[in-house]
């Protein structure tokens, strides 16, 4: 039921925070944040803020006690808490049983593996260790993929091992696990959104390109440029995902479409995403107000895309560390269909997210030429150099 006087409460305070306070205003829906400093980017956009550490057990209990559903804008919380608030009556939405399958990406992968779902094959080592014995003894063999089993986000956590010297340079401490390394023809990645009627709905597959030094997406394309066999096809395997899943709210499927045609999921993600961004300037429903209505239990929105779009990040540029400054935002602004959106943060540092620009246009390469006009333009830097 549709009530404004419901609280609801989100673990993480970053941009996808913000950005879900700035959906949520519309309806007059009362969101608190829970994140270590109101200086954060939602800290000014919520109604409530609340500074403490979501990964503990006791702040993220005490921050659900007067809320009525909860949800997150980052995998890493406190699960206990969330499972403790949910036999208290609370709706949690992504629920915390599904959370912990998805922040172990070894939990996540053997899901994918009991599920019938197609993934790159691989397999689970204690620690580095146990991954180089597997390679002196011929089980595996380089390049190979290793991604730590927990605390990756944004490339952090993936190692690509090509050759023995990477096994001494690059090779990851810890819990983790080995994975063929795929011929990638392109990465995409399509939001889909569920709500606890069993309601499903699909955004149209977004292309995912991506910084080759700092492993972050660069230029992201929707409709992704695929024939619309695969569009149809990475749909439905989405909606396979979120149902196998059985998860209310918003899922973020990310897949590699090989250069034999295979679509493989390799991650998801269990709420808003940077690859759905584009959504707020170019399709009817944002992927803020789809979460919304998912974990609310509303109808969703419509996920038709009005325009071809492309979204760029805006990362700090690199030798640059200190209080954020913004070069060439007004000639941005100049141009038809760029929309400027600046998360707040307050310090810059190399390859930072530091915001987005959403740039649409009648066609995606015109869209992409107006969005390297943007890249060349736009720059985020600070007074301190290094
Ligand atoms: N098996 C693989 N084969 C080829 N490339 C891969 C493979 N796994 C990961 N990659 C590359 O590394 C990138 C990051 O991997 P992944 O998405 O698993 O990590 P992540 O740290 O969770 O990333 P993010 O937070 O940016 O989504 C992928 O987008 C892809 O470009
Ligand atoms: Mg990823």
């Amino acid at each position: 039921m549709f009530d404004t006087t419901k609280k609801i409460g989100i673990l993480g305070g970053g941009q996808l925070g913000k950005m879900l306070c700035l959906a949520a205003a519309n309806w007059d829906f009362k969101i608190g944040v829970l994140d270590a400093s109101p200086d954060f980017p939602a800290g000014p956009y919520c109604t409530e803020f609340t500074a403490g550490n979501f990964t503990h057990y006791d702040d993220v209990l005490a921050f659900g006690q007067d809320k009525d559903v909860l949800t997150i804008e980052i995998e890493h919380v406190n699960t206990d808490a969330l499972h403790t608030l949910e036999q208290q009556g609370k709706t949690v939405h992504p629920a915390p049983c599904i959370l912990e399958i998805i922040k172990d990406k070894g939990r996540q992968k053997e899901f994918y593996r009991q599920h019938g779902i197609p993934t790159a094959p691989f397999e689970i080592f204690q620690d580095e260790k146990a991954l180089k014995e597997a390679i002196q003894k011929g089980d595996w063999s380089l390049p190979l993929v290793q991604k730590a089993r927990t605390a990756g986000y944004d490339g952090r956590g993936v190692a690509i091992l090509r050759s023995v010297e990477d096994l001494d340079s690059k090779i990851l401490p810890g819990a983790c696990l080995a994975e063929t390394r795929v011929d990638v023809q392109a990465e995409l990645a399509v939001m889909v959104a569920r709500n606890a009627n069993d309601e499903v709905a699909i955004f149209p597959p977004v292309e995912m390109d991506f910084h080759p030094e700092a492993n972050l997406v660069e230029l992201l394309i929707c409709p992704a440029r695929v024939s619309p066999l695969i569009a149809a096809e990475a749909e439905a395997l989405a909606e396979r995902v979120i149902r196998a899943f059985d998860l209310c709210g918003l899922l973020a499927v990310e897949l590699f479409l090989t250069t034999g045609g295979e679509l493989l999921v390799n991650e998801v993600a269990p709420r808003p995403h940077n690859s759905g961004h584009h959504t707020i300037d170019s399709a009817f429903t944002s992927q803020y107000q789809q979460h919304l209505r998912a974990i609310c239990n509303l109808p969703l929105g419509s996920t038709v895309q009005v325009t071809p779009a492309v979204m760029v990040n805006l990362l700090g540029e690199p030798g640059f560390n200190g209080p954020v400054q913004y070069l060439g935002v007004e000639e941005c602004l100049a141009i038809p269909g760029v929309y400027v959106h600046l998360y707040g943060k307050a310090r810059t540092s190399p390859f930072r997210k530091m915001g987005h620009v959403t740039v649409t246009a009648p066609t995606i390469e015109a869209a992409i030429a107006k969005a390297n006009v943007v890249r060349a333009t736009l720059k985020v830097v600070s007074a301190n150099t290094f």
